[in-house]
């Protein structure tokens, strides 16, 4: 085992830990407690598996806990330090922040939009972003965010699915000193969708482009709008947002938020694990097109009055010191990044980071993927001075907020590199076999949630089936977040990476069937399959085995074909490492690709113990397919 590492933050108080073990519905109240309620709730939890609601009958509003509340104390405190990629900065405080949501409300509004309705934002990480999903969360409006790196095939699926009544775009978006043009992509994913009533440009970059009869400009409806918004009084379980995520199936799956228990858990989690204090300079890294961008850059970090530093571009552009330029001019006291991008900052040496002013610095988080000891390291040392602890916060878009990670708001406890520590007070976890039986300390298992939490997911957006397919049933009684995991003899969880057929590249979520179906739909391709291999700074990579149509002729230009294909129906996230044209994929009987024996093949690894490589497949299968495969990559190299 690794050596120990104090965090020499927090209080140490293990009374919270034990009476969120002992009571944790009273816990949990306690908690909602801490936030403002129109009406008190009935009962703290209705438990009706697997649909939970918190707060029955409590009626809250998330910008008024996030906005109205923090104004009436410290109004001229500043929310969001805004840096462009150019350079540009834009200070707001808490008062403006306020108005510009309640003038936005407004817009919406007077556009007929009301409570239910669902709004796609297509933005970059610009302050409008933080203020339409504020806005939506005032007026009951649905918010449904699409990361401006999915391309007008993967928007087109999403606001068809979740019939948004408003577009929220951009003019452009800046990124690597280029122009990203998100308008014409919209303009490309919403035609002939005739529920879309209008799209809202907000002029961003002041890029001339085509407007249509359904566009409108975000300022001057800004400009014309009221500058107060009465909240809306919602239902502790009305719906606040949809995020698409990448699961087993071909279709992405809408992950619906709640109101009350998500607030809550995002208002406790922020405060414990940041260990929140009034003069902090919080930065999150993260696009808010992912959840972590909504829990922990457009709703914790306001919830609690704190100031935050919000960047425009890639965070090493145009050098690889932008991130700590960015640190050291804002005097950034918590920064909340990946292990991808610390992975790529590692790779450029020391000189970069010791070359700024890192002294503010005093809490370093980690989220997104398992970071590797070496870097949680590097990060300690270099980064933190050995004086800050590493926050690893695991948690997924389903769980609405972080799960497992220290928490030294609460707690001191050793760090263990590349460990999570342990579930957060009040959340039930445990690592378990095939069979549901709590496996040995120290022995790989699958990771379970075993009761429900305040941020869980209330349902899949139109479909409880797959809800209870996906997640409820492998275990029937505990909720299946598809991770492998250990647990050790202090009961700290090494997270393991995913066991089911999603990939993680450089942190963002991918299904191995959204990829393939985007392949497939290409004209010349029969069958696609495709695998994540490790890589030293994304983590994994995309690896695509090709089975071409009757006829087609493999050739270096359709692989550079495909690429654009599969870039274009998904978009740049999804753009293949290497790519093998065979003639035929490795399957089981049942028609299963065997994808854990494409990555051993792509890996070099050597057969091995090829019994425990696929379920349902025969030793022999399996011999002969990994031969076969061996050659067909051979073959496309030579
Ligand atoms: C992985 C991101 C190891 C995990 C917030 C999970 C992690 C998936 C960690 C969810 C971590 C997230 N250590 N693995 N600290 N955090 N993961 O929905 O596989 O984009 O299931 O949410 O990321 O990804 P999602």
């Amino acid at each position: 085992m690794e050596s120990r590492y104090e965090i020499g933050l927090g209080n140490h108080d293990d009374k919270t830990r034990k009476h969120a073990l002992d009571d944790p519905i009273k816990f949990w109240e306690e908690q909602a407690d801490n936030l403002f309620w129109f009406e008190k709730w009935i009962s703290v939890l209705q438990w009706d598996p697997p649909f939970a609601k918190w707060f029955v009958g409590g009626k809250t509003n998330v910008s008024y806990n996030a906005l109205d509340v923090i104004v009436k104390k410290t109004p001229d405190k500043l929310a969001i330090i805004w840096e462009g990629e150019d350079g540009n900065t834009r200070n707001i405080t808490y008062k403006q922040l306020l108005e510009q949501v309640c003038r936005f409300s407004n817009v919406l509004k007077s556009l007929g939009v009301g409570k239910g309705d669902r709004i796609t934002v297509y933005l970059p990480m610009i302050p409008e972003l933080v203020v339409s999903l504020l806005a939506c969360s005032r007026i009951g409006a649905i918010h449904t965010v699409i990361f401006s790196g999915f391309s007008s095939q993967s928007i087109r699926d999403r606001v068809d699915d979740s019939k948004s009544k408003i577009v929220i775009t951009a003019d452009g978006g800046r990124r690597r000193g280029t122009i990203i043009k998100l308008k014409e992509t919209i303009d490309d994913a919403i035609r002939n969708f005739d529920f879309v009533q209008n799209v809202i440009v907000v002029e961003n970059v002041k890029n001339i482009i085509s407007y249509t009869k359904k566009d409108l400009k975000w300022g001057s409806l800004m400009s014309g709008s009221e500058i107060y918004c009465e909240p809306e009084k919602l239902d502790s379980a009305h719906p606040l947002y949809i995020l698409y995520t990448s699961g087993t199936t071909g279709k992405p799956k809408g992950v619906l938020h709640g109101t009350g228990g998500y607030l809550t858990h995002i208002y406790s989690t922020f405060k414990w694990v940041f260990d929140i204090k009034q003069d902090d300079v919080y930065f999150c890294t993260a696009d808010i097109g992912w959840v972590t961008g909504h829990s922990y850059i457009a709703y914790g970090p306001f919830l609690h009055g704190s100031t935050q530093v919000m960047y425009e571009g890639a965070l090493d552009y145009p050098t690889p010191e932008r991130i700590w330029q960015i640190v050291s001019k804002h005097r950034v006291t918590i920064l909340y990044t990946t292990p991808t991008a610390l992975r790529m900052f590692m790779k450029y040496g020391n000189d970069l980071p010791n070359s700024n002013d890192l002294s503010s610095l005093r809490l370093l988080g980690t989220v997104g993927e398992p970071i590797n000891p070496e870097v949680w390291k590097w990060y300690f040392e270099i980064i933190g001075k050995s004086k800050c602890p590493i926050i690893d916060t695991w948690w997924q878009t389903e769980t609405g907020g972080i799960m497992i990670s220290p928490v030294p708001g609460l707690e001191t406890i050793p760090l263990k590199p590349g460990s999570a520590t342990r579930p957060i007070p009040g959340i039930s976890i445990d690592v378990i076999d095939e069979n549901g039986k709590r496996t040995r300390d120290g022995s790989k298992g699958y990771l379970v949630v075993t009761q429900p939490w305040p941020g869980m997911l209330l349902t899949l957006w139109n479909d409880d089936e797959k809800y209870k397919s996906v997640y409820w049933s492998k275990y029937h009684t505990m909720y299946y977040p598809g991770d492998f995991a250990i647990r050790d003899e202090d009961g700290y969880i090494w997270m393991l990476g995913r066991a089911d057929d999603v990939l993680k590249i450089a942190g963002h979520r991918l299904g191995t069937a959204e990829l393939e179906s985007g392949f497939v739909s290409h004209k010349s391709v029969a069958e696609a399959a495709v695998c994540g291999i490790p890589h030293q700074i994304k983590g994994e990579v995309i690896l695509a085995f090709i089975v071409l149509k009757e006829g087609v002729e493999p050739s270096s230009e359709l692989k550079e074909e495909l690429t654009n294909h599969i870039r274009k129906t998904i978009g740049s996230i999804a753009t293949p490492d290497r790519m093998y044209f065979v003639s035929k994929l490795p399957k089981t009987r049942s028609g299963k690709i065997m994808r854990r024996l494409l990555k051993a093949v792509s890996t070099n690894e050597k057969i091995g113990d090829v019994s425990t490589l696929e379920d349902e497949a025969t030793v022999d299968e399996i011999k002969f397919a990994f031969a076969y495969m061996q050659q067909s990559m051979e073959n496309n190299t030579r």
